[in-house]
């Protein structure tokens, strides 16, 4: 029986960055065939028709089917694999946490749509900002399904944090590992140096402490906002390269160690109860938070001040009776 994947803003940008890469095999693996869904407001239904056209014309071996609806409870009705894109984008001079009100308001109809129809095996992977704190809302509202079924994207962190250490030390991307960020998909956002290693040696030891807080730290934190600045638009291949990154881990398992956003069960004193980015391993199928990881004064002092923002946006979405 094919998967089936719905993507929620399939006629957004990283909607278009995303589909074909998905029905060519690139999300889970060339064996696997695809049911495809789009979700759309109805009003974008039109173009999102005007996709699947294109993908037709691709001809791609796999892709049993496409349907394109704008209605939640049908689109996530059996769904396995569902990618909750569809949101506002933040523009100039706006932070992710500004989008908080008109998308949280997306995110708890979603949630309860999943939780009225979502197979059992449901993988969820929110990237619609704030990221985060919409899987909170989405994942508050579906109770019947367990919380780990939920994720939050910061796999563009990580792949941005990545190029950023291997540029900065000329070395490849491969040599880098076990680099994650921990937090909020937010400029709060912790990408881990003393857990990192470059070809094998700890990664914090082979930069500079002034260059890794004061330069590294705020350009991986504030990419997304540079892209917006140069490129005009927020980033979407390089966010739809992320969510195939994230969820073909997650369904196919990968070496070493990923960030993942997930429910906080109070690992490393993280608030029980945000969704917040942790290193995770992935196994089989399925993630669990690596333990036993060293997190010493600085990187603690970093992830509570990231943490201390996720309550933040956690009591503001509280307010608004969305979670
Ligand atoms: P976009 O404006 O190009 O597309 C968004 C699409 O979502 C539109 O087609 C819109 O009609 C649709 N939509 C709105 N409400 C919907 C609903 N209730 N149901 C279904 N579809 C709906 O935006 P984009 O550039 O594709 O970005 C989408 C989201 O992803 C934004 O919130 C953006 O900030 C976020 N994003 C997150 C990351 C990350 O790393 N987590 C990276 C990049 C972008
Ligand atoms: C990104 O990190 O590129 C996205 O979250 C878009 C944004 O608003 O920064």
């Amino acid at each position: 029986m094919p998967t089936t994947v719905t993507v929620t803003g399939a006629a957004g940008q990283i909607g278009y960055a995303l589909l074909f890469r998905i029905a060519s095999g690139q999300l889970l693996g060339p064996d696997e065939k695809i049911d495809l869904r789009l979700l759309e407001i109805p009003d974008a239904v039109r173009a999102a028709e005007g996709t699947a056209l294109e993908l037709q014309d691709c001809a791609f071996p796999l892709l049993a089917s496409t349907e394109i609806f704008d209605d939640p409870v049908k689109a996530f009705d059996g769904v396995n694999v569902a990618l909750l894109v569809g949101a506002r984008p933040r523009t100039k001079g706006m932070e992710r946490a500004d989008l908080l009100e008109a998308n949280g308001q997306i995110f708890k109809p979603q949630g309860e749509a999943l939780n009225a129809g979502a197979a059992d095996d449901v993988r969820v992977l929110v990237v619609g900002n704030p990221a985060n704190t919409n899987a909170l809302i989405a994942l508050s509202n579906a109770p019947d399904i367990p919380n780990e079924r939920f994720t939050a994207m910061t796999r563009l962190d990580e792949n941005r944090a990545v190029a950023q250490l291997a540029d900065k030390l000329g070395v490849g991307v491969e040599d880098v590992q076990d680099l994650v960020v921990w937090g909020n998909h937010s400029p709060t956002m912790f990408p881990d140096l003393f857990n990192a290693k470059v070809n094998g040696e700890r990664a914090v030891d082979q930069v500079d402490m002034d260059w890794y807080e004061n330069e590294y730290i705020p350009r991986v934190g504030k990419r997304g906002a540079e892209i917006i600045d140069v490129r005009g638009a927020s980033s979407a291949a390089s966010a739809a390269n992320a969510a195939i990154d994230h969820l073909s881990d997650w369904v196919l398992g990968a070496d070493g160690l990923r960030s993942m956003a997930t429910y906080s069960s109070g690992a490393y004193g993280v608030e029980e109860g945000v969704v917040s980015s942790f290193p995770v391993r992935v196994t089989g199928g399925s993630y669990a938070v690596e333990e036993g990881l060293e997190v010493g004064d600085f990187a603690q002092a970093k992830i509570d001040a990231t943490v201390a923002e996720l309550k933040e946006e956690r009591d503001a979405v509280r307010e608004l009776g969305l979670i």
